[in-house]
């Protein structure tokens, strides 16, 4: 890998940190959807999840053993505003100031995000993210945060896959707030783009000196067949799940196939807000796409249909690295002199390997994940692509949204009933992995 590469760990704020409810803390959308039932695996919640906002400290020291130089960790919006607007509470704008010094005494470069997906409750009564001020009250938010953490961070993700947020949470209802809306959940997306925007002009201002980028959710899309009906439909899906984030925001414009559905929300001057300059373009990556005409009774205009003959998560996600070095040459080809650098901001695999009778977590599938995948990138490397990091997802097993606590995703075995922690056999490749580096940052 290039000198100054970032290798790390990432983990976000609701998955981890349990604490719901301290320190004035408000209800965010997380809370009252697990809060309700009926919408988790097993009716978890995040309430306690790995309890990191209690136990950071063990858990920095274990990056510090790792030895990796990046984390990755996103903060709660109702900690630092518990309705989502007004000035900051106190209490949980402290907790991530010693976070942070926590962690650069670990010796790590800061990734921060700031919306990973827990909207104040109180702006979700206000139309959430279909309302369009909510992005405007994200750049106060994000203010507030580049005021007090932005003399230490060194990069910055204002909105964690807004696709994601859009589709899942808006589209199809599998995470808070649980809307079932389907296409006509693009409003959302709009709105967090203009989140996005105004987050990135608000930490600029603020002072914040990281640099400033993104984390979009991205997947190379497979036609099912070379028929007509299964290629278009896969470069419409594309268009919905890839172009829509990366055009907006590397080109201020929407992919011509979404301009219908977009232009009901845009109004002037949201595409230039969206269309910030970023210092670098960070790319989440889980599986390629296979995709299908709609069939028969399908009310969406694609089909997901699964791909074939390889092996699979526990998550059912094919395991297809090869698939990572296609869509960072993609990137490259598609968005050549628009494209800042590219981060791999998310990348990991659940499997629920647990500890043996000695005490072992023996994840080997999670190690030949984790390789193939940085093979992948040290391909692309090689061949030009310029990419300055790969964080693992994630440096602890946490509560994974609508599948609670039956994925484990983590380098960091935790049991959920007592909280101990135990580093996995991951962790020791991966540490004696980074310790091969040179370390030149
Ligand atoms: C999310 C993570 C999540 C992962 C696996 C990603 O899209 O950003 O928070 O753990 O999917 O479910």
């Amino acid at each position: 890998m290039p000198p100054g590469f970032l290798f790390g760990t990432a983990t976000a704020a609701y998955p981890v940190e349990g604490a719901w409810d301290a320190d004035g803390k408000g209800r965010s959308i997380w809370d009252t959807f697990t809060h309700a039932g009926g919408g988790v695996v097993d009716d978890a919640t995040g309430d306690v999840a790995s309890d990191h906002y209690r136990r950071w400290p063990e858990d920095v020291e274990m990056l510090a053993d790792l030895g990796t130089n990046s984390h990755r960790f996103s903060v709660s919006w109702p900690r630092v505003q518990p309705a989502g607007r007004g000035p900051a509470n106190a209490a949980g704008l402290d907790h991530y100031d010693r976070l942070v010094d926590g962690l650069l005494a670990a010796g790590q470069h800061l990734m921060a995000t700031l919306y990973h997906w827990d909207l104040p409750q109180a702006l979700e009564d206000d139309g959430g993210w279909l309302n369009r001020e909510t992005a405007a009250r994200f750049g106060e938010y994000a203010a507030l945060v580049g005021e007090r953490l932005g003399d230490r961070v060194t990069h910055w993700i204002p909105v964690q896959e807004p696709g994601i947020a859009t589709m899942l949470g808006y589209g199809i209802g599998r995470h808070a707030p649980g809307k079932r809306l389907s296409l006509n959940a693009f409003p959302a997306a709009h709105h967090l783009l203009m989140a996005h925007g105004a987050g990135a002009v608000a930490l600029r201002s603020s002072g914040a000196r990281g640099a400033v980028g993104c984390a979009n959710s991205h997947a190379p899309m497979w036609p099912a067949s070379d028929d007509d009906a299964d290629v278009g439909a896969s470069k419409l899906l594309d268009a919905i799940w890839n172009a829509t984030y990366t055009e907006a925001m590397l080109l201020g414009r929407y992919p011509e196939d979404l301009q219908p559905l977009m232009e009901l929300v845009v109004r002037p001057g949201d595409m230039p807000l969206i269309r910030q300059p970023l210092d670098f373009y960070g790319i989440n990556y889980a599986t390629p796409v296979r995709v299908g005409a709609p069939s028969g009774d399908a009310d969406l205009p694609f089909e997901l249909l699964p791909v074939l003959g390889r092996p699979t998560t526990d998550g059912g996600w094919p395991v297809v690295p090869e698939a990572l070095q296609e869509l960072l040459l993609l990137m490259r080809a598609r968005y050549r002199a628009a494209l800042p650098p590219l981060v791999v901001t998310q990348v990991g695999c659940a499997y629920g390997t647990g500890p043996d009778e000695a005490g072992v977590v023996d994840d080997q599938a999670r190690i030949d994940f984790h390789r193939d995948h940085l093979q992948a990138v040290a391909t692309v490397v090689r061949q030009g692509v310029d990419v300055r990091g790969y964080f693992a997802w994630s440096l602890l097993d946490g509560f994974e949204w609508g599948d609670g606590f039956s994925q484990r995703f983590g380098l960091v075995y935790v049991d959920h009933a007592t909280l101990a922690r135990t580093p996995k056999r991951s962790f020791d490749w991966f540490r004696d992995l980074i310790a091969a580096q040179p370390r030149n940052d």
